[in-house]
């Protein structure tokens, strides 16, 4: 170990650990050079991508640290051993995107709901062995969640307690996941802990989502696909941050809590949309105006008193942050060009193409 202090739980089970956050989670965990050894469980769907651990991986002494295994976690004979060595499991492990939970539901049933049941049971499991002292103590599991499962929010900011009223798919099977893991602090008495994280942005982003989708697009003069009026809200949270406030609460947050992490950087798309055309050097004339999702969300904002007040702030201001997105997006093609290719190209059409065909001009 050299450096930082011993942490309070020096073995995880990071599910989800190839995606945007996770990565970005086990990357800086294990950078801190702290001892803690990871186990990644990902089953490598579209959006898991062994690229985004490749600076640890780089490293010979963190990659020591960590085991990658590929994975569903909806699948117990898989889990179940890995569970059995952690003292804490940390689950990023979802389907992510809205717009493809429209197209295609079930996977997000299966990966966001059952899977958050199977890592419950292997949990239960393991806290069962510790009443039994077959292992030293019960593990904790933090379950990443979101702040789309308070539904539109039209004015105000959402706290912990208020009602959840998920409006897509995604946000309901996110919603069932998290209420799966509150049920059982309250009957089984387990340590468990959830996190509503803000649209978070930053390097290693699926380029399905909107900042790097456009980013990428607009690197190579194509079109922006901007839903409807471009005048929808959301809180824009940088990925480190987002990634740091998960690790706050798995050391600190109180048992069977949950914890809003709000980025405090509200901006209509419109607005993020002319930050980084500016930022790139790229007209607003690639901005098109397309037909809007579904049931589409107006407006995301969260109070994150009670974050705060478990002694975490987040670092990064937003222009800052898209600076060194868009800089990071520059500087890494060969990285999100493997990515649009094959499987996308499909998505892509599926998504876009008669969106687009029927555009019109987004105007300023
Ligand atoms: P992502 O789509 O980039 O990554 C998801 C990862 O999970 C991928 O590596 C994928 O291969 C893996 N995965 C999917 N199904 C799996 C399964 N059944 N078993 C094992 N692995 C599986 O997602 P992200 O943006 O990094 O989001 C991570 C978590 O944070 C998710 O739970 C998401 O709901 C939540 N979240 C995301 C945001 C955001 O803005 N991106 C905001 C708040 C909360
Ligand atoms: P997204 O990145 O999909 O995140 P979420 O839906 O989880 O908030 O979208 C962010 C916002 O950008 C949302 O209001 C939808 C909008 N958007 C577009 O206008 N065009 C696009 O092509 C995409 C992907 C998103």
């Amino acid at each position: 170990m050299s450096g930082g202090t011993a942490p309070r739980f020096p073995r995880l089970l990071v599910t989800g650990g190839a995606g945007f956050i996770g990565s970005c989670f086990v990357r800086d965990v294990l950078a801190r050079k702290d001892g803690t050894h990871i186990t990644v469980l990902d089953k490598m769907t579209y959006a898991g991508n062994r690229a985004n651990l490749a600076p640890a991986e780089a490293d010979p002494e963190q990659a020591a640290r960590l085991l990658f295994v590929v994975g569903d976690i909806a699948d117990a004979s898989v889990v179940a051993p890995l569970a059995s060595e952690v003292d804490a499991i940390v689950n990023f492990a979802a389907e992510s995107h809205v717009d493809r939970s429209i197209l295609d539901p079930e996977a997000f049933l299966r990966t966001d709901v059952m899977g958050v049941h199977v890592l419950l049971e292997a949990a239960r499991a393991e806290a069962e062995r510790a009443r039994r002292g077959e292992r030293a103590g019960a593990p904790r599991m933090l379950q990443v969640s979101t702040d789309e499962v308070y539904g539109s929010v039209e004015t105000g900011e959402s706290r912990e307690g208020d009602l959840l009223e998920p409006r897509s798919p995604y946000s309901a099977a996110k919603a069932a996941g998290e209420l799966l893991v509150r049920s059982y602090f309250v009957t089984y008495g387990m340590d468990v802990v959830v996190t509503r994280g803000s649209n978070t942005y930053g390097p290693y982003h699926h380029p399905e989502k909107l900042i790097p989708l456009f980013i990428t697009n607009a690197m190579d003069d194509q079109q922006l696909p901007l839903y409807g009026d471009g005048l929808q809200r959301r809180d824009w949270l940088y990925v480190a941050d987002h990634a740091g406030a998960i690790g706050h609460v798995l050391a600190h947050g109180v048992a069977g809590e949950t914890y809003n992490v709000p980025g405090d950087n509200e901006r209509t798309n419109r607005d993020v949309v002319t930050a980084l055309l500016d930022d790139l050097g790229k007209p607003w004339s690639l901005v098109r105006q397309v037909e809007d999702r579904p049931g589409h969300d107006r407006r995301y904002a969260m109070d994150g008193t009670r974050l705060a007040a478990l002694g975490w702030t987040n670092r990064m201001p937003f222009e800052r942050g898209l600076a060194a997105t868009v800089e990071w997006y520059r500087a890494n093609q060969d990285w999100w060009r493997a990515i649009k290719s094959g499987e996308w190209t499909d998505y892509y059409q599926r998504q876009y193409g008669a969106r687009l065909a029927g555009s019109r001009e987004a105007g300023r």
